[in-house]
């Protein structure tokens, strides 16, 4: 199993996250289910970004990618992504292994060499791909546009055709020159790509959204694939070929190969028996839908032709987004994972992830109002509390020691939760891991239920109730051993903490038609708490700083980033089609530009200012605001803004409050009213 190999310029944040946390429970899952499985991953280190990033900081790259590399080490660690190695693609086995690809493919006949014309530029002494140049677009003459496509007007067009282009590299005006070029003849492959995709009597290897992409692309014609660049480039050399290197999406896929070839070295693994073509194990790719293009036509394609088996299956996951929007520097939504780390538990996300995931190519958001509920209501009030209400009574009453037999009623509502185990590992199977956290909260709900009606904390007052209390305690905490199996592979830490605490080795799933009685267990201590609002605050914060501080740097618009992006955009799989409205729908809501005259603080209230508005009208209406976390009554007054003035008015502890202004945030610091361009009068209707 694998994940894709995150780039070594840049650090990892959430985005990232959703797979390597996908991919991670999935792993866990099928080990704890008995399957020998390895997990691998590598840093991304080759091409020109890198190149220039190193350059930019005054190291080598090596250097860079060292330490990167040691930082994403760090990062996936603390949120328990646990690969059986993390390499490189600057490794030897790396470039013993792509330069023998190479020479497969080549022998195989599916290497061809053309000369091509490409912008070069003659200060930094080296050719530059479409990001690197900049200048005006031939069709809007809009200025600053890159050497691909206008941002203004969407034209696309050769670098060649820009107005005064210039490197963004040195500024100089580049200069065409020709260059022999190494080209992989992927329509060759088509055959063979279109067998792999829909092959007989076999689980096809691609979701339905991605196959039918694959299809598209087929019906486009599939052209050569140019996989050399020339010197200054960081990569592997091409062999026989001197000053020409790998293009680094030839060799970053074989890092999957290489990884793996290392731990093979390291634990006496029979590297052939996987990768040869009729080898009877299995191959899974977990990967973002902006790099299916390389892992479904390339990959296979050069596996096939070097003589290797293909991939059994390629997952792909849609892009996160954080409160419905894409991920913003400015927003301080860009949340790093360290960011993250510093302010919240890991496994609140890996929990919130596994609560949105599916087996479908869909984008998730990380809705933060949303999160906090989640984790606090199911993970914290549903699951964690079924040991903390029983828990107490077992060590207080019972010295830790489990009774030998359950109630009748207990032993029901155990046997019930045992009875989902088969059903709840299909989910996982299928990767539909939002189903299975579903599945497991409902039964977490029938245990607390259990809880409810045996009320032991009145059945702990009463004379004579000491062995009913013993079993139905016990009872509980074999509901609460059997959900942390369900979630282990969600919540690994989480479930060592209860394996610690229930005295018991590590759960396998397996385990679940155990019980567990006549058996002592250790005190109880709180596994887990609340999310606070200031815990979230003080992370949006912290990253909006942590962004700010970080300088923009050209290398985040490398060639390979460059490929990505534009291919986001063409091949966006998703489209969020049923939150539209009608225009009728909008007009009901009365937007009136808003004049502050006064605002004022609200005693007693810590998060309400009160604004009096104009807006044209006879008297001015009063609306008290949530803003003040971000918000002095200075600031405000004076200033236009935007209110919902047919909003029905609300009585509240301090007042009538007649309406509401618009602000944009997730809250906290993070909050900005709305102030329309200079001009508008209050009362104006917005529209
Ligand atoms: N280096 C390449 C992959 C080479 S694999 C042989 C690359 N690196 S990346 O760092 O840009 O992305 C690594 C993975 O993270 C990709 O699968 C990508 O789709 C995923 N994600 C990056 N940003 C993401 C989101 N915002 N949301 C979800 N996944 C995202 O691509
Ligand atoms: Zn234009």
């Amino acid at each position: 199993m694998t994940s894709a190999l995150p780039y070594a310029n840049g650090s990892i944040h959430i985005g990232h996250l959703v797979e390597y946390i996908q991919t991670d429970i999935w792993v866990r899952f099928q080990k704890m289910r008995g399957h020998r499985c390895h997990y691998v991953c590598a840093d991304d280190t080759h091409g020109t970004p890198i190149m220039l990033r190193a350059e930019q900081e005054g190291i080598t790259p090596e250097a860079l990618i060292e330490r990167v590399h040691g930082e994403h080490f760090r990062d996936f660690s603390d949120f328990q992504i646990e690969f059986d190695n993390y390499h490189s693609t600057h490794s030897d086995e790396n470039r013993e292994l792509s330069q023998d690809i190479y020479r497969r493919l080549d022998r195989a006949g599916l290497i061809t060499r053309r000369t091509i014309e490409q912008l070069y530029d003659p200060e930094k002494e080296m050719f530059l791909s479409d990001r690197f140049i900049k200048g005006g677009c031939p069709k809007c003459k809009a200025g600053e546009q890159y050497g691909d496509s206008c941002e203004v007007c969407g034209a696309t067009y050769a670098p060649t055709d820009l107005i005064k282009p210039y490197s963004v590299l040195s500024g100089a005006t580049p200069v065409t020159r020709e260059s022999e070029h190494h080209f992989f003849k992927l329509g060759e492959c088509e055959d063979f790509l279109k067998e792999w995709l829909d092959p007989a009597g076999k689980a096809a290897p691609l979701q339905l959204e991605a196959a039918n992409k694959m299809n598209e692309w087929f019906a486009a014609g599939l052209r050569d694939w140019d996989i050399s660049r020339d010197a200054p480039y960081f990569g592997f050399e091409i062999p026989d070929a001197s000053g020409k290197f790998l293009y680094v999406w030839l060799d970053a896929p074989v890092g999957y190969m290489a990884s793996f070839k290392n731990l093979c070295e390291k634990e006496g693994l029979e590297f052939d028996s996987y990768w040869q073509p009729d080898s009877d194990a299995e191959l899974y790719h977990f990967i973002g839908k902006d790099i299916l293009y390389f892992h479904a036509l390339f990959w296979p394609a050069t596996l096939k032709y070097a003589g290797y088996r293909t991939p059994t299956k390629i997952c792909v996951h849609g892009f996160l987004t954080v409160d419905g929007q894409k991920m913003s520097k400015s927003r301080g939504t860009f949340i790093m994972a360290r960011t993250y780390l510093d302010h919240l538990n890991p496994e609140y996300l890996r929990y919130y992830f596994a609560a949105k995931l599916s087996e479908r190519i869909e984008d998730i958001d990380l809705n933060l109002e949303d999160f906090t509920a989640r984790v606090n209501s199911n993970l914290v009030g549903k699951y964690i509390n079924i040991a903390s209400r029983s828990a107490g009574f077992i060590s207080k009453r019972f010295d830790g020691q489990l009774a030998t037999a359950l109630d009748a009623d207990g032993a029901k509502m155990v046997a019930g939760i045992q009875a989902q185990a088969e059903q709840i590992a299909a989910r996982f199977e299928a990767r539909q891991f939002s189903e299975a956290m579903r599945e497991i909260m409902a039964l977490a709900d029938q245990a607390n239920e259990y809880v409810s009606d045996k009320a032991p904390w009145v059945m702990a007052k009463e004379a004579g109730q000491e062995q009913p209390l013993h079993q139905v305690c016990t009872a509980i905490i074999n509901a609460f051993r059997v959900l942390t199996i369900y979630l282990k592979p969600v919540l690994p830490k989480l479930a060592a903490e209860v394996e610690a605490f229930l005295n018991i080795k590590p759960l396998q799933w397996c385990d679940v038609s155990e019980l567990l009685t006549d058996h002592t267990i250790n005190n109880y201590k709180h596994l887990m708490k609340r999310i606070e609002q200031k815990q979230i605050d003080a992370m949006l914060e912290a990253s909006a700083a942590t962004l700010q501080q970080a300088k923009p740097s050209p290398a985040r618009h490398g060639e390979a980033q460059q490929k990505k992006t534009a291919k986001v955009k063409k091949e966006t799989m998703t489209s969020d089609s049923d939150h539209t409205i009608q225009f009728d729908d909008f007009a009901k809501i009365d937007l009136r530009i808003a004049k502050i005259v006064k605002a004022d603080h609200v005693e007693g209230a810590d998060k309400l200012l009160q604004l009096t508005l104009d807006i044209g009208e006879e008297k001015p209406r009063n609306v008290f605001a949530g803003i003040k976390s971000a918000y002095s009554p200075e600031q405000l007054e004076g200033k236009l803004t935007v209110m919902v003035a047919n909003l029905a008015p609300r009585k509240m502890r301090f007042g009538l409050s007649e309406g509401m202004v618009l602000a944009a945030g997730p809250g906290g610091k993070s909050l900005w009213i709305l102030e329309p361009h200079e001009g508008a009068q209050p009362g104006m209707k917005v529209k």
